[in-house]
């Protein structure tokens, strides 16, 4: 059978090639501020509001936000976390949502199988198999993450077209040096679809791709996550296929974050130092 261009797939070859690129070399050709600045074009935050300390987020005005030109409706925040408030959110993702709700591992797993844990999930959970959200299997979203996602959206959404949201499930994705997620959208979020998912990055970074609305609309684009960092995807992007291919050793991981460790920080570095974890979170209904 022929190929179309209508069905070339655009997404797998650069999948495949971030697989493989060598270390420095990914570093160097997934889109950041430093090394591809023409891609992103600075957002000014006007809105000053007041952020629970509890958050563990740096005052407003030290934020970056960037919207992705490559990219219809994706953004880009960096420098909004404290290094204490992202040992902070590590330390939630590995001694208490794990415990709290539902996991590859089955329900409230604990931290000895940590090693072998994949994915959390909270709020309204997730069902991987027939891929939708039920009304009935809801846990309560930890009230610190509802309180993150909105403070970013509300401050995002002042400056930009972007609406807010109402959090409503959130998963946790614990990555290892090896670890890829294949190319995916996330269209299950029934009638909520016009809302943004936020998506928190924490530990080791990543190269994500983030292509069209099908696999062969356009050839994805790579953008380099570092521990802090935020994207959140709206309007035509929300629906975009996206994907990580590598996890990337961050080689200042543990002068960005672990300097002065305490005994509960040390856990947390022990394995945090070769993971990275990502939080996500969506509205699910209207
Ligand atoms: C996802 O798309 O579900 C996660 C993306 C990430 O790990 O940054």
């Amino acid at each position: 059978m022929s190929t179309t261009s209508d069905d070339l797939d655009l997404f797998t070859p650069l999948f495949k090639y971030f697989r493989r690129l060598p270390e420095i070399n990914c570093f160097k050709e997934a889109y950041s501020i430093e090394t591809h600045p023409t891609l992103f074009e600075h957002c000014p935050i006007t809105l000053t509001i007041d952020v629970d300390p509890s958050l563990g987020l740096q005052p407003i005005t030290t934020w970056s936000l960037y919207s992705c030109k490559f990219s219809d409706g994706l953004y880009f925040l960096s420098n909004s976390f404290t290094s204490a408030g992202q040992r902070q959110w590590i330390d939630r993702c590995i001694n208490i949502y794990p415990r709290q709700d539902k996991t590859n591992l089955g329900d409230n797993s604990n931290n000895q199988h940590l090693a072998r844990i994949r994915w959390a999930t909270l709020g309204y959970h997730y069902d991987w198999t027939n891929k939708i959200y039920k009304q009935g299997d809801h846990t309560k979203l930890p009230n610190e993450l509802a309180q993150l996602s909105e403070t970013i959206v509300k401050v995002i959404s002042s400056n930009t077209n972007c609406p807010m949201m109402q959090p409503e499930a959130a998963i946790v994705n614990y990555y290892h040096i090896n670890s890829t997620l294949c190319a995916h959208t996330d269209h299950s979020e029934y009638d909520a679809l016009t809302k943004p998912l936020i998506s928190f990055s924490f530990g080791n970074s990543a190269v994500f791709l983030i292509g069209g609305h099908t696999k062969s609309e356009c050839k994805p684009s790579p953008i380099l996550l570092r521990t802090g960092d935020i994207i959140l995807m709206t309007g035509a992007s929300r629906l975009c296929f996206h994907a990580i291919p590598r996890i990337l050793s961050d080689p200042l991981l543990n002068d960005i974050l672990y300097t002065n460790m305490d005994d509960n920080d040390k856990v947390c570095w022990s394995y945090i130092h070769d993971k990275r974890i990502n939080i996500n979170l969506r509205q699910v209904y209207a």
